[in-house]
Order: structure tokens, then C-alpha cells, then sequence
């Protein structure tokens, strides 16, 4: 609704100064924590930013609530309310930042009673903003976007992630996804390294779909919205209905295209993002 618009537009200003010092960061050496696995990483620049863009939309709107990436690792609770929130990557695709593969990006994405009403996502390397709001329709730079409209699978050029899960069954189960996929056949695969930017290269017609398990809710919010804006479609891996919370997602120009990818795909077992971990028996990883 028009009512968000001022807080789009805010978000988007504070998105261009983070990036800055995501930029200033990119090209210097980095000091690299890792969270969950190896490939799960977390530098000083993350940390900072989601802070910095925390502390101003809590100066500007200070009865917000946010979802934040880091803010989660350092132990916060996630938790998403009928409260406006902004869920917040600071750095999305961290793992390209540490190697200085230039596809970064910063997502913010924004709900009020669990639906999101706006999706920025900054690929700040490419100096790409992309925007949606509910309803409005879905820009790159103020440029309106468009999926591809494919229906046939075996036309469509297909993003996805490994991602940071590295045991034995998650790694069997997206190889063997990869696998059939190529042998409907599909034209190709891809994967970027950003789970925001591989989704909203799905607006922008550049590929016709992608699909992800594992990523989290600050990964894709954001894209999810932009896509859908851009006329695709967002469905859960199993083909039912999209849940930012279920760590499972195919976002696709079209929904045939969409219901064959959830015919060969299959998810390994995900703790939801707004599962508790101490209450799960695998220790809350994928
Ligand atoms: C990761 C990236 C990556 C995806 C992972 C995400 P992060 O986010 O989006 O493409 O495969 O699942 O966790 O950690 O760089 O913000």
C-alpha cells in the first residue's frame, strides 16, 4: 500500500549508504568467522552494516521490529509478528565478499501482519537497486521489469545454490536436484553465489527460474516480492504455496515452469526459520 511508500524510499537511501561501506571493504583483506559451517561465513563489514542500517530505521520508526541476519547468528530471537518489520541481509552473497567475486548484495525487505509489503535488493558491485513494492509493479534503477514468460522447461536456463550445508544428505540431495533438472533437459544452470540477486534475475528475464533449500528469510524476502511484481511466480519446493519462513523456494517465470521444477526436486530436512533451534533433535543445521 502507498502508506509504506516513505519507508521504501528510506530504506532504499540508507541501502545506497551502507553500500559504501561494503565497497570501501570489498578489494581490503578480511578477517573470517564462520557460523554454522565452512562455508557459512560472517565478516566485521557484515556486522557493522546491519547495525548501521538497524540504528537508523529504529531513529526514524522506533517502534519497528527487525529480522536481522547477524543480529539472528548473535543469538536474537526470529521472530515475525503481525508488527511492521524489516528483515534485513546485510551482505548477501558473504562467501563472494570474502573472495571479492563481485556479486553482492544488501536486501531489505519489509511486512506488516506477515506480508510483505516492499523488497529492496542493492547489488552493490553492479550498482543494480531493485525495488518492488505490493501492487506497484517491479523496477531495476527505475526501469520496470519483466519475467521472461517462458512455459517450457526445456527453454529455460535454471538458478540455483549449493548453498552453506555441507553433510552428506543435503549434498546428495541439491547434486541429485542439479542432475535431473539437466536431464529433463533443461539449457542450462547457474548460480551467482547471492540467493537475492539469483532470484531477482528471474524479474529481470535473464533467467527463468531458480530454486533454492536451506537459504533463510533475509536471503530471499525481499526478491520473493520483486519477482512476483515482476509477474512470476513464488512457490515452496513441494509446489504448494510460498512460506519466507520454510528455507525452501522456486521462484520461476510461469507457473508450468515453476510445478515441473517442484516435480524433480526434492528438500533435505531444514529447521524453519522461526522453528526454535534448542528445541529440534538435529541440532537446529540443515
Ligand atoms: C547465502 C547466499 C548464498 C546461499 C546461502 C545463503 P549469506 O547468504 O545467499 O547464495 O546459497 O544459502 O545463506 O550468508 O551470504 O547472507
Amino acid at each position: 500500500m502507498a502508506e509504506w511508500t516513505e519507508c521504501m524510499n528510506f530504506g532504499i537511501t540508507i541501502a545506497r549508504q551502507a553500500s559504501k561501506v561494503i565497497l570501501e571493504a570489498f578489494r581490503a583483506k578480511k578477517d573470517v568467522m564462520l557460523k554454522s559451517s565452512p562455508a557459512d561465513l560472517v565478516t566485521e563489514t557484515d556486522q557493522r552494516v546491519e547495525k548501521m542500517l538497524i540504528s537508523s530505521i529504529r531513529e526514524r520508526y522506533p517502534t519497528h521490529k527487525f529480522i536481522g541476519e547477524e543480529s539472528v547468528a548473535a543469538g536474537e530471537k526470529l521472530e515475525l509478528t503481525d508488527s511492521p518489520t524489516w528483515i534485513i541481509d546485510p551482505i548477501d552473497g558473504t562467501v563472494n565478499f570474502v573472495h571479492r567475486f563481485p556479486f553482492v548484495a544488501i536486501s531489505i525487505a519489509f511486512a506488516v501482519n506477515k506480508q510483505t509489503e516492499f523488497g529492496i535488493v542493492y547489488s552493490c558491485v553492479e550498482d543494480k537497486m531493485y525495488r518492488a513494492q505490493r501492487g506497484c509493479g517491479a523496477f531495476v534503477n527505475d526501469v520496470p521489469l519483466h519475467t521472461s514468460g517462458q512455459e517450457d522447461i526445456t527453454k529455460s536456463l535454471v538458478v540455483t545454490e549449493i548453498g552453506a550445508e555441507r553433510d552428506c544428505l543435503a549434498l546428495c540431495t541439491m547434486t541429485t536436484n542439479i542432475m535431473n533438472l539437466l536431464a529433463i533437459p533443461i539449457q542450462g544452470i547457474r548460480a551467482v553465489g547471492t540467493a537475492a540477486v539469483d532470484m531477482v534475475l528471474v524479474a529481470t528475464g535473464g533467467a527463468d527460474a531458480y530454486y533454492h533449500i536451506g537459504m533463510h528469510c533475509w536471503d530471499i524476502a525481499a526478491s520473493a516480492l520483486i519477482v512476483t511484481e515482476a509477474g512470476g511466480v513464488v512457490l515452496d519446493t513441494d509446489g504448494s504455496e510460498f512460506d519466507m519462513m520454510s528455507r525452501k523456494v522456486i521462484a520461476a517465470s510461469s507457473m508450468p515452469v515453476a510445478k515441473r521444477i517442484a516435480q524433480v526436486v526434492r528438500a533435505f530436512p531444514c529447521t524453519r526459520d522461526d522453528e526454535d533451534p534448542a528445541g529440534v533433535t538435529n541440532g537446529g543445521h540443515c
